[in-house]
């Protein structure tokens, strides 16, 4: 059984003194191996992790990209794991920011963090982390609709601060026995594009289920519709989208997959 139990996301459920915060962190567990995706913005994955009684000692962390929404919590929870690997990709300790000119990059430094305990293992390629749990990997980006948006920027090598290109973008994929579960952070390369490449390195077609941000919530009408329309051609099994997929992506979600559509906040938990 594959159990994932959202720690940290924009909104809670009703249990627990849960805390919400913009952000996302998932805790997944399967056949004895966990381990943690993302962290959170830094005030709510530790709180909530403790609240919901997960014993996070040894547990790995993986990185969806470097925002702070996703990387903030990585000092507190490195007191719950202690000293552990953390997967993410090269290029996650690039500055970013809003257009606006306000920091929204990984609010630590590398040195901090790995004075905490942290041992970065970072890679730009698709990674089996245990049996059947993959890192994406760099995520091609082949579909014309799916361009990053514009109004997230990082500084790029040579200092000028340029349209955020997202290389650091990568998914979770879990390869259940009814097809593949694909865990996403915000999914700035594109829910189209992340899913193909799950397709890809796996070779598994079947797509069980899709959880995480999806990056809706800035998205023009053709993108919507052309990745509802995608995900239905795929007929998945479990839609658990939250944190940056926005209430109007979300509630056209519930109307077009019903049962599939699962409601994501902190303190969900799902048993696959
Ligand atoms: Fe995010
Ligand atoms: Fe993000």
């Amino acid at each position: 059984m594959i159990r994932l139990v959202t720690i940290s996301e924009n909104s809670v459920m009703p249990k627990g003194g849960l805390l919400g915060e913009h952000g996302l962190s998932i805790y997944i567990e399967w056949d004895g191996f966990k381990l943690l995706f993302d962290t959170g913005q830094g005030r709510s994955a530790a709180h909530n992790a403790s609240a919901l009684g997960l014993d996070l000692c040894g547990t790995p962390i993986a990185l969806s990209h470097g925002h702070y929404d996703h990387t903030g919590g990585l000092a507190s929870l490195l007191k719950m794991t202690g000293p552990v690997d953390v997967f993410g990709h090269p290029d996650i300790f690039a500055a970013k920011y809003r257009r606006d000119g306000s920091f929204i990059g990984i609010p630590w430094t590398r040195e901090y963090l790995e004075s905490a305990g942290a041992f970065f293992a970072l890679s730009k390629d698709p990674r089996e982390l245990a049996p059947g749990i993959w890192l994406s990997g760099e995520i091609p980006r082949l579909e014309a609709c799916e361009e990053p948006l514009g109004e997230l920027m990082a500084r790029s090598d040579d200092g000028t601060i340029a349209r955020d290109p997202f290389h650091d973008d990568q998914a979770l994929i879990l390869e259940t026995s009814n097809g593949l579960l694909v865990v996403l952070g915000c999914a700035h390369s594109g829910l189209i594009n992340t899913i193909e490449h799950a397709r890809r390195i796996t070779g598994e077609d079947r797509l069980y289920g899709v959880i995480g941000g999806t990056h809706l919530a800035m998205a023009d009408e053709d993108r919507l519709e052309r990745t509802f329309e995608a995900l239905q051609s795929m007929r998945p099994t479990l839609l658990a989208p939250c944190h940056c997929t926005g209430p109007e992506a979300s509630c056209t979600l519930r109307q077009r997959f019903k049962d599939q559509f699962v409601f994501n906040q902190a303190g969900l938990t799902l048993e696959i």
